[in-house]
């Protein structure tokens, strides 16, 4: 098949494959499927490519004062969404979730402190705490019967360590799909709280959650159990905007917020980007049409994929994101020959569990906001692999 084609296909925007990564990660060849970034790889929401267009139809690209809105757009997002009320707590802009928890952990730790961090996770954490200078501390998760849960009894052990002075918990959880659900939150607050853990809490996956699950705030619990914390949320990753929007850090704590607000001014983080600005209030004011169907789709091809994926391979079934997690250990095949028969034989580019930290070895993720022939087309690739051996 030829690589234009499939471009085509994923989206009219080829740039989402992000061929100079592409190269980089998996040699570049025109037919290898890019699966592999978690972004939707469909067409984006309609009202914000209006609300981009009509922006930047207006010839005046400066200095633009954040719109007071912002906050109550926001709100009124999770509260229509997810039953979340937070008007009363603080909602500061930060251009980055890396930026937010850069900030966070330079002002709530020091250096030589334990960062605990839950793999195998989102990549960006490690280098995070480890630039840082920071130590990583792994609460690694568990896997029984096919599903990931977080081990307490570790986790105690972990934030009683006294350099532990944070964590960053991933609600929900990219890449296992893992949404945490009330009682492990409330069991990560109870012993955050007790040694005095600052707990980032990184939202950014918030609305991409698969009924019959829900996505419940850590920071209501947290309040409640005492614990000190920020949450992280956006709509870079539900909307597929990373390159260009904005993202919010939430507080119940004018002190945190307050700092980050210095910060944010000592190093100029508080210049906007005016397509941001667009993007983020379009976002936040769109009906949720765009995003209900694209849990839909979601939906459908995590099915499909658990149907269909040959053996041995096996999908971790997802509660939430629209990234799969698959289990190709059945193959028997070491963390570098994973990678390159993935896309070598499969030619398929997806994101090698090992990236995630040593617990993802044997595992991949693939992102399933996609049309349903390139999952098809993905589970096609996958057999004709396994079947040549
Ligand atoms: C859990 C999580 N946090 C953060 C990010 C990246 O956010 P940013 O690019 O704003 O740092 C991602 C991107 O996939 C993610 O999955």
């Amino acid at each position: 098949m030829d690589g234009d084609d499939i471009l085509t296909r994923l989206t009219p925007n080829a740039q989402a494959a992000d061929p100079a990564s592409m190269k980089r990660h998996f040699g570049g060849a025109s037919d290898v499927l890019p699966l592999w970034i978690a972004e939707p790889y469909l067409d984006l929401a309609p009202e914000i490519i209006a609300a981009l267009q009509q922006r930047s139809a207006v010839e005046w690209y400066g200095y633009e004062t954040r719109p007071a809105a912002i906050g109550a757009s926001f709100w009124s997002w999770m509260e229509r969404r997810h039953g979340w009320d937070g008007a009363e707590l603080t909602a500061v802009v930060s251009p980055s979730v890396g930026t937010s928890i850069g900030v966070l952990l330079d002002q709530h730790t020091e250096p030589g402190d334990g960062v605990i961090l839950q793999p195998p996770v989102f990549t960006d954490f490690k280098p995070l705490i480890r630039t840082a200078h920071r130590d990583p501390v792994r609460n690694s998760l568990t896997f029984t019967e096919g599903r990931y849960g977080i081990d307490f009894d570790d986790l105690a052990a972990r934030a009683a360590e006294p350099t532990t002075r944070a964590m960053i918990l991933c609600n929900p959880h990219n890449p296992v799909g893992r949404v945490w659900a009330r009682d492990e939150l409330e069991q990560v607050a109870a012993i955050c709280s007790e040694h005095d853990v600052f707990v980032i809490a990184d939202e950014i996956h918030a609305d991409l959650v698969l009924a019959p699950h829900t996505f419940t705030p850590f920071g209501p619990i947290a309040s409640a159990a005492g614990t000190r914390w920020a949450a992280i949320h956006g709509p870079i990753k539900t909307f597929g905007m990373a390159g260009v929007c904005d993202t919010l850090l939430i507080t119940d704590d004018e002190s945190i917020a307050q700092q980050f607000n210095r910060t944010s001014s000592q190093f100029h983080l508080t210049r906007n980007n005016v397509f941001g600005l667009a993007a983020l209030v379009a976002a936040y004011g769109s009906d949720g049409t765009w995003l209900d169907e694209l849990l839909d789709l979601t939906a459908s091809n995590a099915a499909l994929l658990a149907a269909e994926l040959p053996e041995p391979l096996q999908l971790v079934e997802p509660e939430g994101t629209y990234l799969a997690w698959i289990d190709f250990r059945g193959l028997g095949l070491d963390v570098p020959d994973l990678a390159e028969w993935l896309w070598s034989s499969a030619r398929l580019a997806l994101s090698p569990g090992h990236w995630f930290g040593r617990e993802g070895a044997g595992f991949a993720r693939m992102t399933i906001a996609a049309p349903q022939a390139v999952i098809e087309d993905a589970v096609g690739r996958l057999r004709s692999a396994v079947d040549a051996g």
